[in-house]
């Protein structure tokens, strides 16, 4: 039988042991992490994903995409990641962690532009560029020879920057978050409905802002009386983005890593939230309908949560599963934001 991508990938990543490391990203699927040995080292930066593998017993790490400079492994292997500045990120970290002779390792199919990140990788470390195809994906190796490293313009990933506005004041963040370099239109126009949300009575005591991203809704929410915040994610760059936001706002909230909300135990009087319908390059309404449960899981029993999505997404019937009253309280040609109330779901506390 002629080997896969995945399964070579996962061959040297045994071989290499302790000298190995797998960067996982929500590409890397959870089934790859299922055929790792205990130990096996694992940097995510996807909390959920750490939280899979440390329970398969893997060895693991939480950041974004901070390698260790210790110029030791035998091997990184990577499914590649969705955004470019990251592949890049990571073809200029990944030098630094090799060994002289170490050799990186990218897998995907063709949409995912592996072929042309072969080709950068191969230019950055001064090789000839190596992509082979195995069964339906692709993989790019490339050997850390030359002493040189010619970085990548990775467009300065690890920086946080100060690209929007709001209130008057500055939002800061980066390359890979969720509509990082505009404000999003969907999350704009929930926002846009807070003030006759809060209008009905006095404002929310307690929110949770559910996959916060660089915090946009809790900004907002913050800026029209909302009390004490929580803000939750599982992308260890989203955090740091919302936690420097809540600095930068004056915001004495909380924010915490987590899958949906899991190991959240509070219940809150507001939930906001624009859940994501795609998991890296594909559409997953389970994924989505996670977030209408986990909202439900989280109110008080008088409690409220706003969502926006695409109008592509049945939030409607979602909703309904979990939440005993449904109000569609603006749309656009684009998106719709529900007013949800009545939880089905027995409170956490
Ligand atoms: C559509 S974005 C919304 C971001 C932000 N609330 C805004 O309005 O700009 C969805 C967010 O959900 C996060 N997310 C995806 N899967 C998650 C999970 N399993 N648990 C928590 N957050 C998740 C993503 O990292 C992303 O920041």
């Amino acid at each position: 039988m002629r080997a896969d991508a995945a399964g070579t990938v996962r061959d040297a990543l045994i071989a290499a042991g302790a000298r190995g490391l797998l960067v996982a990203d929500e590409n890397c699927p959870p089934e790859f992490l299922a055929g790792l040995p205990p130990g096996t080292r694992v940097l995510s930066n996807r909390w959920d994903l750490c939280v899979a593998a440390r329970d398969r017993g893997l060895e693991v790490s939480f950041s974004d995409f901070e390698l260790p400079a210790t110029a030791d492994l035998e091997l990184i292997a990577c499914r590649v990641p969705k955004e470019r500045a990251v592949v890049r990120h990571l073809i200029n970290q990944a030098w630094h962690a090799l060994a002289p002779g170490g050799r990186l390792l990218l897998w995907g199919g063709k949409h995912t532009g592996i072929k042309t990140h072969g080709k950068e990788a191969a230019t950055a470390w001064g090789g000839a560029p190596e992509v082979r195809k195995l069964g339906t994906d692709y993989l790019a190796v490339a050997t850390r020879t030359g002493a040189t490293l010619h970085s990548l313009d990775d467009a300065d990933y690890e920086a946080l920057r100060p690209l929007l506005a709001y209130g008057g004041r500055v939002l800061f963040t980066k390359p890979g978050l969720f509509g990082w370099d505009q404000i999003d239109p969907g999350s704009a126009l929930l926002a846009a409905q807070l003030p006759h949300v809060f209008a009905d009575g006095p404002a929310p005591g307690t929110l949770l802002d559910l996959g916060c991203g660089y915090g946009y809704l809790s900004v907002a929410a913050h800026a029209h009386g909302a009390g004490a915040i929580t803000a939750t994610d599982t992308c260890a760059a989203a955090l740091l983005a919302c936690a420097k936001n809540f600095a930068a706002h004056g915001i004495a909230g909380e924010v915490v890593p987590s899958d949906c909300a899991e190991g959240i135990a509070e219940c809150f009087d507001l939930v906001l939230c624009n859940p994501p319908f795609h998991r890296g390059f594909a559409a997953d309404q389970e994924l989505c309908a996670r977030f209408f449960r986990a909202a439900a899981g989280h109110l008080h029993r008088a409690g409220r949560a706003l969502f926006v999505t695409h109008r592509v997404v049945p939030a409607a019937t979602l909703a309904q599963e979990v939440f005993r009253s449904c109000e569609q309280i603006a749309a656009t040609p684009s998106f719709q934001v529900h007013l949800l109330q009545g939880p089905r779901r027995a409170p956490l506390t």
